[in-house]
């Protein structure tokens, strides 16, 4: 009886706990009020980040036109990388765009749409110091909370300490003041940096690969589908080549 009466009252609140998780918006929703609402971190250069008080970059400049191409306007939201797929699960958003790498960990709580660019974790340190995976060995490695970054390089054997910073540019400012000797960030990112350091920090291997995506609430399924129209739509048009030259000098898509 008592039993039966907790059961009873344990399906009530998971009903409860389910029917409050509201749907996200579907694609005709979204076309109905003629705004697409799209997340981003905007510290993350030149993927997504604030040149002053303009949100730009690849990927803002990428959905900018994907949104254009689906003859919608953008309403753009700013968040720490680390709560930006917590905010699709509460509707805050219809998409995330933010360099997020396709894992099956994600894919629990997201989907994600085809990916728009690939590329992977390079290791960066000053001139002499580790190149090589296995020169990590008893080093501390600095990376951004919340990533594909942190999530290898603890899976690396040998490394003395893996040092967390809520944001990427605060990663390599521990490389470059010594507080880590290494850092490992995206390859196209690192790349950038090396060059704006000239001297100060040096390129190593890369650590592994990944494709990266756009990610809607789980079960957006018509969202997706747009999204990987019009992305479709912009590698054959060449507005995807024309963008991702101007950013990286090369196309970076997934061949
Ligand atoms: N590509 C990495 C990942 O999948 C890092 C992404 C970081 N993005 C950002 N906007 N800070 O986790």
């Amino acid at each position: 009886m008592k039993k039966t009466f907790l059961l009873t009252a344990l399906s009530f609140l998971s009903l409860l706990a389910l029917s409050s998780a509201a749907q996200a918006r579907t694609f005709a929703e979204i076309q109905k009020s003629g705004t697409i609402k799209i997340a981003t971190e905007g510290a993350f250069k030149p993927f997504n980040y604030l040149d002053g008080k303009k949100l730009t970059g690849f990927e803002v400049d990428l959905a900018n036109a994907l949104a254009k191409n689906m003859n919608l306007k953008v309403e753009w939201v700013t968040k720490p990388f680390d709560s930006l797929l917590i905010g699709l699960d509460q509707n805050r958003y219809d998409f995330v765009i933010a360099s997020h790498g396709i894992n099956p960990e994600r894919q629990k709580a997201v989907d994600f749409t085809d990916p728009h660019y690939c590329t992977g974790g390079m290791i960066v340190s000053q001139p002499g110091g580790p190149k090589k995976v296995a020169d990590l060995t008893g080093k501390v490695v600095a990376v951004q909370v919340g990533t594909s970054y942190l999530d290898n390089v603890k899976k690396l054997p040998g490394v003395k300490e893996v040092k967390t910073y809520p944001k990427d540019p605060d990663a390599q400012q521990a490389l470059m003041a010594g507080r880590a000797q290494a850092w490992v960030s995206d390859r196209f990112l690192a790349l950038d940096a090396i060059k704006a350091n000239a001297g100060k920090l040096e390129q190593g291997d890369m650590v592994f690969q990944e494709r990266v995506a756009m990610a809607t609430k789980k079960g957006n399924s018509t969202v997706v589908a747009a999204l990987n129209s019009s992305l479709k739509k912009s590698y054959a048009d060449g507005s995807y080549a024309k963008l991702s030259k101007q950013y990286f000098a090369q196309d970076i898509r997934c061949k």
